[in-house]
This record gives C-alpha cells, structure tokens and sequence, in this order.
C-alpha cells in the first residue's frame, strides 16, 4: 500500500490540477494499492491537519480546470521556524502530521517559496517529491515550469487587445506583466504580443533611452508605441540602490506600481499621451493551454514512477524536452533569471525591440 499526501502552494495557476490528475494517474496505472490524502490550502493544511482522503475519481475531469482543488496558501519560508500565535512549532507540527498519516511520500505542488519549504521538510527526514508551478517560469533546474506558456497566452491576448486601442489614439500604452522578481513572463508575452519595449528586472531601463525609442518611432512615422513592462522592472537610478534603500524608497513612492511612475517619466520626457493597463491576477486565471497540459501530464507521470521506485528528494521538471529528476537541495533558493546576453534577447534587439538601454 502507497499512502500519499497531496498539496499546493504559493499563487494559484492554470495547470495545477492537471498535473495532479497526472500524478494520480500514473500511480493508478501502476497499482491498485494506493490511499491519498489532500491537504487544505497548501503548508497550512499540514500544519494543522486539515485534509481529506481523495479517489482518484476526484481527480477525473480536471485536467481543463484553473486554480486547485486543494486551495492554496502563501506560508513564507522566513516564518517557518518561527512558532505560530499559539506558540505551535511549524516544522514539527508538519512531521507530526506526516507521521500520524503514515505517509510514505509528500507531493508539492509549488514555486520557488514552495521549494525552501520542501528542502526543508526532506532535510527533517520526510520523503518529497515536488512539481515545478509558476507562472514566473523562474525555478532552477528546469527549462519551464507550469503555468507559464498560459499566462504567457493571456498576457499576450492583453497586448494584442491594447494594439487596436493604442493605434486608433495614437497613444503611448504600458502594459504591466506579472513575474514577480524576473522578466519572462514579459520578454515572452512581449515579443508574441508585438511590443515595441521590453523592461525586464534584469536589465534595467533608461528613460532617456526610452524616450529616444519613441521619438525614432514617431519620426519613422509610427504613431503609437506599446511598452510590455515587468511588475519588478527597475530603472538604472532605483538598481544602483542597496536593496534596503530601495525598499524604503517604494514604500514612499505615492504611485501603486512601477508602471504609473514610468508612465509620469515617459509623460514628462516625450510630452505623448501614456496610459497604463495591469491585467494582474487575471494571468494566473481560466483554463490551462494545450502546452501546460502536456508537461504536467508528462510531469506527472514521470513523478508517479519516482514514487512507485521509492525515489525521493527530487523535484521533477523538463530539460531538452525530456523529463528529469533535480536534487531538492540544487532547486531550493535559486532564481532562473533571463540572461540579458542570452540569444533570445540579441534576437529580440535584432528585429528592433527595444530593451530602454
Ligand atoms: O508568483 C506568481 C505571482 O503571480 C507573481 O508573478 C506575482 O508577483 C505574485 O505571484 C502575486 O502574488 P499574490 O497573488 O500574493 O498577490
């Protein structure tokens, strides 16, 4: 008998309870001998023992289903060792609960926050297995995560939407892509969406440099620009800045994200029209793309066949399109961040994006 615990954490995303329909699926087409449990809402479940054993006729007909059938929860690794108002010890709680079940693995469902936490729990002993979620696309070890190519879809449908707008007011738009702490949400939604600006965390802008950009369009006759912009974008000035410095800065700053303060930079250096339009939450809703449907079905599968070998520790993710098993230890506290050398950047500069340097 394999007894199984289930759960998902951080943000929510497109692919989720595909992948544990993969999972489950694959363990079903090894054995009969199989009992899952759910946890409720990610770490919180385990850590208070909230989850209810599932068939795996719960995980029939979800493959086409956004969020997760387990909710989720953001249970910040920094807090983990720290007791909670009732002075309950987090770590230990959680292996109580892993004990009491019997369990002979853990399958977390999660991003990079998720991963310290794994790493943490398979540090303390417990057998884990974990999936790569976000849409940021920014875990180590693994050439895409899930979620990704979906938001990458809808955040490309927003630009795409933008362009008819932006051309018939001649107005200069930015559009605001999540991705928390990296740029590939953006560079990718970006390049499919056709924008003529790309900022990203990892190559920090110049307003002048985008300021010059537009006035070469306008002078070439082109009438409207549409810049993709990453939540975490940082101009030359703010990266120069100990991280302290500026996180007291933004804290002061009256504007709601880094899109409205550029847009007053833009504004003042071109005299243009800018508006700002931030799809937000909506990159993380609705129904997974074809693309994430497969790789967590693969992803899956290929998890089940590790827990059916006894074969922990890892986290399952995709390189060179082949399904591959990563140390825990290798992912757990490692950003995947855009090289601003690599090739998809000189390709996307080569047909004329701009990157606001
Ligand atoms: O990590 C996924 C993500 O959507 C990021 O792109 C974004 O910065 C963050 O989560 C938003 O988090 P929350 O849902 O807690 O507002």
């Amino acid at each position: 008998m394999k007894r199984i615990g289930l759960l998902t954490s951080g943000g929510d995303c497109q692919a989720l309870n595909a992948a544990m329909r993969g999972v489950v699926k694959g363990i079903c087409s090894m054995t009969d001998e199989v009992e899952i449990y759910g946890f409720d809402e990610g770490y919180k479940g385990l850590i208070y023992g909230n989850y209810r054993m599932l068939s795996s006729q719960d995980f029939s007909g979800i493959l086409t289903h956004g969020g997760t059938i387990l909710g989720t929860s953001r249970q910040p690794f920094k807090l983990m060792r720290t007791p909670d108002k009732n002075g309950l010890d987090k770590v230990e709680a959680m292996k109580n609960n892993y004990a009491k079940l019997n369990l002979d693995c853990l399958v977390i469902l999660g991003g990079n926050g998720t991963h310290k936490t794994a790493n943490l729990l398979r540090e303390e002993g417990l057998n884990i297995i974990t999936l790569p979620k976000t849409i940021d696309n920014d875990l180590w070890g693994t050439d895409m995560t899930f979620g990704f190519q979906s938001a990458v879809d809808i955040a490309t449908n927003a630009i795409d939407y933008i362009h008819t707008t932006a051309a018939s007011h001649r107005r200069v738009f930015i559009v605001e892509v999540m991705g928390h702490k990296v740029g590939w949400l953006t560079l990718y939604a970006g390049i499919a969406g056709g924008a003529d600006i790309i900022l990203i965390p990892e190559i920090p802008y110049d307003i002048d440099c985008i300021a010059k950009a537009i006035h070469n369009r306008v002078k070439a006759g082109k009438d409207f620009t549409i810049l993709a912009v990453a939540e975490g974008a940082v101009s030359i000035e703010d990266a120069a800045l100990s991280k302290k410095v500026l996180k007291e800065k933004r804290k002061k700053n009256p504007y709601p994200s880094v899109s409205y303060e550029l847009a007053e930079g833009i504004r003042e250096a071109t005299g243009e029209e800018v508006r700002v339009t931030v799809p937000g939450h909506m990159q993380r809703g609705g129904s997974p793309c074809p693309y994430d449907r497969v790789l967590t079905t693969r992803l899956g599968a290929a998890a089940a066949e590790l827990i059916m070998s006894g074969e922990y520790g890892y986290m399952v993710g995709v390189k060179n399109d082949e399904t591959v098993k990563i140390p825990l230890q290798e992912v757990a506290g490692r950003l995947k961040m855009v090289q601003p050398d690599s090739q998809i950047i000189k390709q996307a500069k080569r047909t004329g994006i701009s990157f606001g340097i």
